[in-house]
């Protein structure tokens, strides 16, 4: 149709920079893009919006102008900050993301359409004794202390009931979340996360700089890099919906150590150096987080398969460019 869009949300973001590139390098979709900063290369997207998801009188305007046919909703306020503001997370991390749920309901109504929702969802979910070591999978230690973790819980539950049961008059969507781990990308940086100290100690190091590590050397949450972030996302919005048995996917491909992740990085860079000045609140964010998660069902469903393993992510894709 002709005014059929995808929504991305956040678009400014991390993923968000990522995911329009890839669709204007690979696929050719007409985006929409909200955000309240603007991004830093607009020529992909077919009309940016300078603004909150909490606008509705925006969200409005694009429910009667478009056909959305999906929507990527990334905007959030990440695990710290969301700790240390409360208020403001609740209102993006839920009221945002139930504006933009029925957004979609309101194109079922509309356009008879079910439109895809992407949901963002986190290894925050989790709840796991410090030093848990076995792979949780999905249904396991749901039970997140953090603002953050309680958030993107509430949001999965709710994208699986609308998914499932629809809303109070049958509208549906077509709910489709990944459970990220930590997302190394060596294009941008993330912010107001805890996970944050690896790409942090990565980009430090490229700038040849030494790091000030927040959490301390034993310190272990997954990670995946962010081509296979946004590969992840792409295999499950485009798998036929009979193949996925269930809404909400982890992913993941390493688990190192802060100590790990230094002594990659000195392989390649010798000088390079960190000091600890531990930020208790965030320490105690990462310990309460899985060291590894179980991706069985995402490899079984839709076929998720990392490209990159700590070597390779180092070797083909976070170095890659340093020797040139
Ligand atoms: N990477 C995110 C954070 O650290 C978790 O999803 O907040």
């Amino acid at each position: 149709m002709k005014n059929s869009i995808i929504l991305i949300s956040g678009a400014s973001g991390e993923i968000g920079e990522n995911l329009i590139d890839y669709f204007s390098n690979i696929e050719k979709r007409k985006i929409i893009a909200i955000d309240i900063n603007k991004p830093k290369n607009q020529s992909n997207i077919f009309k940016f919006i300078k603004g909150s998801i909490l606008n509705t009188e925006i969200l409005n305007k694009i429910n009667e102008e478009y056909v959305i046919e999906e929507i990527y909703h990334l905007a959030a306020v990440l695990s710290t900050t969301a700790e240390q503001n409360k208020k403001l997370a609740q209102n993006v991390n839920i009221d945002g993301t139930n504006n933009l749920f029925n957004l979609a309901l309101s194109q079922n109504l509309k356009n008879n359409i079910i439109t895809k929702f992407f949901f963002p969802s986190s290894i925050a979910v989790y709840n796991v004794k410090k030093n848990y070591t076995i792979p949780v999978s999905e249904n396991k230690f749901c039970n997140p202390k953090t603002t953050y973790g309680q958030h993107k819980l509430f949001c999965e539950n709710l994208g699986i009931a609308f998914d499932k049961y629809g809303n109070n008059q049958n509208f549906k969507i077509d709910f489709r979340s990944i459970r990220f781990p930590g997302i190394i990308s060596i294009n941008s940086m993330p912010s107001g996360g805890t996970s944050d100290y690896a790409p942090e100690m990565i980009h430090s190091a490229i700038k040849n700089k030494n790091y000030s590590c927040f959490v301390s050397e034993k310190s272990r949450l997954p990670f995946i890099v962010m081509p296979d972030a946004i590969e992840a996302i792409v295999k499950i919005m485009t798998t036929p919906k009979k193949k996925l048995k269930n809404n909400i996917y982890n992913i993941t491909s390493f688990s190192p150590s802060v100590k790990d992740f230094l002594k990659t990085i000195q392989k390649k860079l010798p000088e390079f150096k960190i000091n600890y000045v531990i930020d208790k609140m965030r320490e105690d964010i990462v310990n309460q987080w899985p060291n590894f998660i179980d991706d069985k069902n995402a490899k079984n469903d839709w076929k998720w398969n990392p490209k990159y393993d700590l070597e390779s992510a180092f070797n083909n894709y976070i170095f890659k460019n340093l020797e040139n």
